[in-house]
């Protein structure tokens, strides 16, 4: 099967850390398809070879296990092209168009790795130029807009030139092997499914903490927030692949649904819920790893007096017969105590116990890990400890699967499994428009009520795990976050 990739965005920050790498990796594992071509669009004049010596330059700073040699390169460098191009002006559309009739592929992806507010001018490009056909593919970056209208703007001018089927919308969490064995874990294995709902269940954490800060990203994320960043798209793709109901199939659309189905029965918050069970915190000078690290405000390229959250914390509810009552917390946040992804599920204490158990009942606990490590811990309740004072005390021990371990190297990165996924027309691991639709709507009235609280974010010094008020959020229902037991 024959492609041609162009990446819109071909010289951007994404295309050199994420796609390019991956691509790279891809045509390493010789899971590229043959006979294909990778166009970088920019607006630098610039020249096939010039563009290669580039991402030549840049794959060689990759990790060193990744890094081609020079043979390897060579290869890889034939497949790569360079397309200068103004997106504004139509007559680059027809080069394009011209460029693309050299090869005529079964296949043309376009991959949209450009600012957002380029998404509509690029469609509406590309339907002017008739470079929509039924064999094009198209493939948009998060963030899909800033709030549900200008998400609903973008998806209904997609939805105008594209079928959906075309429409590959990318949330890089669900190309994570991590995140794909959690759909094992749940739908590949009967003896957890029974066990995940309210009757059994006691609440479910959800957190994606980062140690980075801003990084060069600053215009950009002032923009933007943790909400808007993460909580949107990262973490509700992770509570609905936590909570959705067996699919019927592994069919793109029967995993959507249900994923739409989570996200459409989402608690809808009420203005005591607002300021109940939301926290907003802003990252302030402090320590990560022994270096001093500088407040949110002093970063490059962000407003000294702004008021967009680095951290978020929240409380909601699946209201469903599997879930009603169930606290799910997400958290996430940047220049955190640690780089840590992880679903924690807290499963009720034994009803009535005849043992002594450590701290008045501790339960067991089935963690996700999904970064840095990627395992499963299952934490259970034994009579190890050889205490003669106290004969009949339990202590709490763990299985601990670490993936990582086990597969190793064979696994394949999220960027490269979702970029072969576009080329091979799997659409499992994007997200459709109703779904994206409904966790803007789901968000928008934190953003509206931010928007009006003119307390702003409670500050946090970097290092820690965000403001107190998070820990206060969750011990109002008696329980505390999984790092403070
Ligand atoms: C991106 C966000 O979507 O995800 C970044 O825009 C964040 O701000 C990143 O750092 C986190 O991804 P990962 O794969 O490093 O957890």
């Amino acid at each position: 099967m024959s492609f041609d990739l162009v990446l819109f965005g071909g010289t951007g920050d994404l295309a050199w850390r994420k796609l390019m790498p991956a691509l790279f990796q891809a045509f390493r594992h010789g899971t590229l398809p043959e006979g294909g071509r990778i166009i970088g669009v920019g607006r630098d004049d610039a020249s096939h070879e010039d563009y290669r010596q580039r991402i030549g330059e840049r794959l060689a700073q990759v990790e060193t296990a990744k890094r081609p040699n020079p043979d390897e390169f060579a290869k890889f460098a034939s497949l790569l092209y360079y397309q200068r191009m103004d997106v504004s002006k139509s007559e680059d559309f027809q080069a394009l168009k011209r460029t693309l009739a050299e090869r005529d592929a079964d296949t043309v992806v376009m991959y949209l790795a450009t600012a957002p507010t380029l998404f509509t001018q690029v469609i509406e490009q590309l339907q002017a130029a008739a470079l929509n056909s039924p064999r094009t593919r198209i493939v948009l970056e998060k963030p899909l807009g800033y709030d549900l209208a200008s998400n609903r703007a973008i998806n209904s001018k997609v939805g105008e030139v594209f079928d959906e089927n075309q429409v590959f919308r990318i949330d890089h969490y669900l190309g994570k092997p991590s995140v794909q064995n959690l759909m094992a874990l749940r739908f590949g294995n009967a003896i957890f499914e029974p066990l995940l709902r309210r009757e059994n269940v006691a609440n479910i954490q959800i957190t994606l903490a980062e140690e980075l800060g801003v990084e060069k990203r600053g215009p950009f994320y002032d923009n933007t927030g943790a909400l808007r960043d993460m909580v949107q798209n990262h973490a509700l793709q992770l509570l609905c692949a936590i909570g959705m109901e067996p699919p019927i199939s592994d069919h793109a659309d029967a995993i959507r649904d249900e994923k739409l189905k989570v996200l459409r029965a989402l608690k809808p918050w009420t203005p005591e819920t607002l300021t109940q069970h939301s926290v907003r915190g802003q990252y302030d000078a402090g320590t990560i790893n022994g270096q001093r690290v500088p407040a949110y405000r002093d970063e490059q390229g962000v407003n000294p007096e702004t008021h967009t959250e680095t951290f978020v914390a929240l409380r909601t509810e699946i209201v469903s017969w599997r879930w009603a009552g169930v606290p799910f917390y997400i958290r996430t946040g940047k220049r955190l105590a640690g780089r840590d992804g992880r679903i924690v599920i807290n499963f009720r204490p034994v009803p009535h116990s005849i043992f002594k158990l450590p701290g008045g009942g501790a339960a067991n606990q089935l963690v996700i890990n999904l970064q840095p490590r990627d395992g499963l811990e299952l934490h259970l309740m034994a009579q190890g400890a050889n205490n003669r004072r106290n004969m009949d005390a339990l202590s709490s021990v763990q299985l601990d699967l670490d993936f990582d371990k086990r597969f190793g190297s064979e696994r394949v990165g999220a960027y490269e499994r979702l970029l072969l996924d576009v080329i091979d027309g799997r659409l499992n691991l994007f997200v459709r428009a109703d779904e994206q639709e409904e966790a803007w709507r789901w968000v928008e009235p934190l953003i509206e009520y931010w928007k009006q609280d003119s307390s702003g974010p409670r500050s946090y010094p970097s290092g820690t795990w965000g403001p107190s008020a998070s820990s206060a959020m969750i011990a109002r229902d008696g329980y505390h976050w999984s790092e403070e037991s």
